[in-house]
């Protein structure tokens, strides 16, 4: 048996995986995330912890044998945020999250650094865990003298797990301390925030291992041999993992809260000026890239929500199959967006409104938006080199037929949609412990069977295309607002 752990913002989940890769149970708990202040997005470590324990409690009452096969353990989590220790292992404040902006000027200035786009690959985005640290040090200067060790939220896990201090080179990428080319903490890096090398964890590649299940947990949980703990990775590199997009022409598009269009890369291929973020795979010697927007279904929800409807029921009203593009455009940058702006500050916009228009306009207007700010990860990434043919479909999104299809058709590409089951990144954290304990990452990091292909509505690529061109066209007008 393998456990995958997937620390996500909302909750945690576990899924149990036998050695044929058939997820026998699973389990979740909940946390909440407090915005102390604008800006300001926190966890307690110790909610992790918790919801870990429950998990565990939940795995051991639904299947308490399978639990005591254990053989090895992979994490998975949200990237970026700061964990902060003493020496003794303490925390010294909540963590700060990917999605805290507290420390824009810092992560402005040290994007402006030299050196530290071209060492990291990246934009130092304001969510990144570098500025954090920066922040730190002028805005909590008594805590920021007691701080021994920075992890990342996955690493805390494991340091209860284990008792060791270590990172893997995917969630590692996500700092702005590490040489992502080179796959090591850059000394450069650490120095322009002010950082020491001593503060840092080891560093493992994802697949292999970084250590073993503490004699306590082993016990508690009744397991019978040592568990090995695989290094693991940031939630989109093992969720990658789950999906099997781990090699060039493989890659997925998620819509989810955010959206997300990842390439698995076999070479280093940077251009932090796309706003593409460019990070170490859970495998060695491999990379991923991908376009992140902010607001994909969150569009959806709220326009539900300002209209007083339930989003699936405005979706459904549209039926399935699509047609011309609609004459409204609209921007989805509800949270200020990523890729390919990196721009925190601009907001979204509807333009072009009818007197005549109603919800199923609107509704139509914003999965429209929403598709076309995918393309442009798409565009992004294609300037980095990478060659996507077909991508993967996952996420709440894809549930709706009409807006697979045009994504399909705003893409161009066909996109697969694997057959029901559970491919996330607690999935991929189980397979990357199987990969730990020996088995070869490429019988085991592959892709599910496809449950059917959405094509590109033949025929509308060409409206669909100048639709897009109009859409791109909009951005430079909305930012030039005051
Ligand atoms: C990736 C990112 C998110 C977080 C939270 O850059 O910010 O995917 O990992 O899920």
């Amino acid at each position: 048996m393998y456990l995958g752990l997937d620390l996500g913002t909302s909750g945690l989940r576990a899924v149990l995986m036998t050695e044929a890769g058939q997820v026998m149970a699973s389990a979740q708990q909940g946390y909440g995330v407090s915005h102390a202040r604008p800006g300001w997005s926190e966890q307690d470590p110790k909610d992790w912890i918790a919801a870990c324990e429950s998990c565990l409690s939940q795995l051991k009452a639904s299947d308490g044998d399978a639990l005591s096969r254990l053989r090895g353990i992979g994490l998975s989590g949200q990237m970026h945020g700061a964990v902060l220790l003493d020496a003794s292992g303490d925390v010294l404040r909540p963590a700060m999250l990917w999605n805290d902006t507290r420390s824009h000027a810092e992560a402005a200035r040290l994007d402006a650094a030299t050196d530290v786009r071209a060492l990291s690959g990246n934009i130092v985005f304001p969510g990144f865990t570098a500025p954090k640290l920066a922040w730190l040090q002028k805005h909590e200067a008594a805590i920021w003298a007691r701080v021994a060790k920075v992890l990342l939220p996955k690493d805390y896990l494991r340091l209860w797990l284990s008792g060791d201090y270590v990172s893997d080179m995917s969630d590692a990428a996500g700092t702005s301390w590490l040489d992502t080319g080179a796959r090591r903490w850059s000394e450069r890096l650490l120095e322009a925030s002010g950082m020491r090398r001593d503060q840092m964890p080891d560093l493992v590649e994802g697949s292999h291992a970084s250590g073993q299940l503490r004699a306590t947990l082993a016990t508690d949980w009744a397991v019978t041999e040592p568990v090995i703990i695989a290094g693991g990775g940031g939630d989109n590199a093992v969720a990658a993992c789950g999906v099997g997009a781990m090699h060039e022409g493989q890659g997925f598009v998620s819509l989810g809260t955010s959206g997300v269009l990842l390439a698995a890369r076999d070479r280093y291929a940077p251009m932090p000026e796309t706003a593409v973020h460019t990070f170490c795979h859970a495998v060695p010697d491999t990379w991923y890239q991908m376009g992140v927007m902010l607001a994909a279904t969150d569009s959806l929800n709220w326009l539900a929500r300002n209209l007083g409807q339930d989003a699936a029921a405005l979706t459904t009203a549209l039926g399935e199959r699509i047609g011309a593009p609609g004459h409204i455009r609209f921007l989805p940058y509800l949270s200020g967006e990523r890729t390919p702006h990196n721009d925190s500050a601009v907001r979204g916009a509807f333009l072009n409104l009818d007197i005549a228009d109603g919800p199923q306009d609107l509704t139509r207007a914003v999965m429209e938006g929403v598709c076309f700010a995918l393309r442009d990860s798409l565009e992004a990434l294609r300037a980095t080199g990478a060659d996507l043919q077909s991508l993967l479909a996952t996420g709440g999104g894809t549930r709706s037929r009409y807006w697979l299809e045009l994504l399909a058709t705003i893409l161009d590409l066909p996109l697969d949609l694997p057959v029901a089951g559970d491919f996330g990144a607690a999935l991929g954290a189980a397979r990357l412990a199987q990969c730990a304990t020996g088995s070869d990452p490429e019988q085991i990091l592959i892709q599910p069977e496809t449950a059917a292909t959405i094509s590109p509505r033949s025929g509308l690529s060409e409206a669909y295309e100048q639709a897009y061109q109009s859409y791109r066209a909009t951005y430079p007008m909305i930012k030039a607002l005051p």
